[in-house]
């Protein structure tokens, strides 16, 4: 009686299950896998968090399909401070950047249609695009000096159903931005194809070297949807809080935002409360991204220090974002690399194969670990080679 959509393996992994092992034993565990911002022991100013919460007006409903133009005077507010220009008018609030997703998925996709990802990249694409009936193709990316487009492959992957690129900037775990060539090559072909580029930009506040990528919010070469939130930015993933913004062409993007409001009007998805206190929760950005980016670099250095006393593995290099891809000798799947990390060191990493690498022999670590259980977690992960 099920739609077949929902047909899952819904069996846990090998690796959960060696891990739900480990941790049954007692045993402790190394956890280099850790992304959820609150559980990482960064310091939240508690008091402005939750009184920005208590605002009165929340007592009142004012149904708006774009959330209520205060929230999204200030995330236009967060865009010019970045220099990108963005009314708030274009500026749909919602939930989570999954839910953005699926606004646009159902915008752009009649059931079948396809879209083109990026890989490696994030693993919850394919959820999000079966629920809404979307099929996926993959275009590669290739590490050659750094990471890149394999722009031959994404011309392969475009079919006559392919409605839009999906790009991660800075990608997810890679850590690589889109070029300035890049992105003029991907607005011709999207512009010239009547394709929507889909940017994916929670990570980028996040860049390694502190400067400032342009955001997709400000692109006009072709037809775009620029998704973010504040699950990165201010490190608050249960707030609830992200959004999606259209531009490109005028006429187009007037078309899109007629659709997205019937869609955002059906849902009204995003709570009072939260939106009132999105102005507020923005401003928690600048304390939090201090605090990241001294943690990832730190990190960071502290792996290279390790690696550079050892020569069996290496690793890719990072422009920005959470994590770390290392390259390891590829002596056996990674998934069973992985699962021999934590019954035999005590470690737990996410194997290549989470984000789809071509080959064995990546294993991502999250940059954001607290710096001690980092440290330790290195050195036993590099031992063990
Ligand atoms: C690339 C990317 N996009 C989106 C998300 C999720 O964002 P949200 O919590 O707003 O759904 C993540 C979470 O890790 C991510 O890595």
């Amino acid at each position: 009686m099920f739609a077949k959509r929902t047909s899952w393996n819904m069996a846990p992994n090998r690796l959960s299950e060696a891990l739900a092992v480990h941790r049954a034993a007692g045993k402790p565990l190394l956890d280099l896998t850790v992304s959820n911002p609150t559980e990482c022991g960064f310091e939240y100013d508690r008091s402005a968090i939750l009184n920005a919460l208590s605002n009165p007006d929340a007592l009142a409903y004012e149904p708006n399909p774009r959330g209520l133009e205060s929230a999204r005077r200030a995330v236009a507010g967060y865009y010019a401070d970045r220099k990108d220009d963005v009314s708030a008018e274009d500026i749909f609030l919602t939930t989570s950047t999954s839910e953005a997703y699926s606004y646009v998925f159902r915008t752009l996709c009649d059931p079948g249609d396809e879209l083109l990802i990026p890989s490696p990249s994030y693993p919850l694409f394919d959820f999000l695009a079966e629920i809404q009936d979307v099929r996926l193709a993959r275009y590669s990316l290739i590490y050659d000096h750094g990471w890149q487009i394999d722009f031959h492959a994404l011309g392969q992957g475009i079919t006559p159903r392919t409605r839009g690129i999906i790009v991660v900037h800075p990608n997810n775990p890679t850590g690589h931005f889109a070029k300035h060539a890049e992105i003029a090559k991907l607005n011709s072909i999207c512009s010239a194809r009547e394709m929507a580029i889909i940017a994916d930009e929670v990570f980028l506040d996040f860049a390694l070297d502190g400067s400032r990528a342009a955001s997709f919010a400000a692109n006009r070469g072709a037809p775009t949807f620029t998704l973010s939130g504040l699950s990165k930015i201010s490190g608050l993933p249960q707030m609830k809080a992200a959004w999606l913004i259209a531009g490109g062409p005028q006429q187009w993007k007037r078309e899109a935002l007629a659709r997205l409001e019937v869609i955002a009007d059906t849902y009204l998805s995003v709570n009072a409360p939260v939106q009132l206190a999105i102005p507020k929760f923005l401003e928690q950005r600048h304390a939090f991204h201090k605090q990241v980016s001294a943690r990832v670099r730190r990190n960071l250095a502290e792996l290279d220090r390790q690696l550079a006393e050892q020569s069996a593995c290496s690793r890719l290099t990072v422009e920005g974002g959470w994590c770390a891809v290392l390259r390891v000798p590829a002596t056996r799947s990674d998934e069973d690399l992985a699962i021999e990390l934590v019954t035999a060191q005590g470690v737990s990493v996410h194997p290549g194969l989470f984000y789809e690498f071509p080959a064995d022999g990546y294993l991502v670590v999250s940059l954001i670990t607290p710096e001690r259980t980092f440290t330790e977690g290195s050195s036993r992960l590099l031992s063990f080679f």
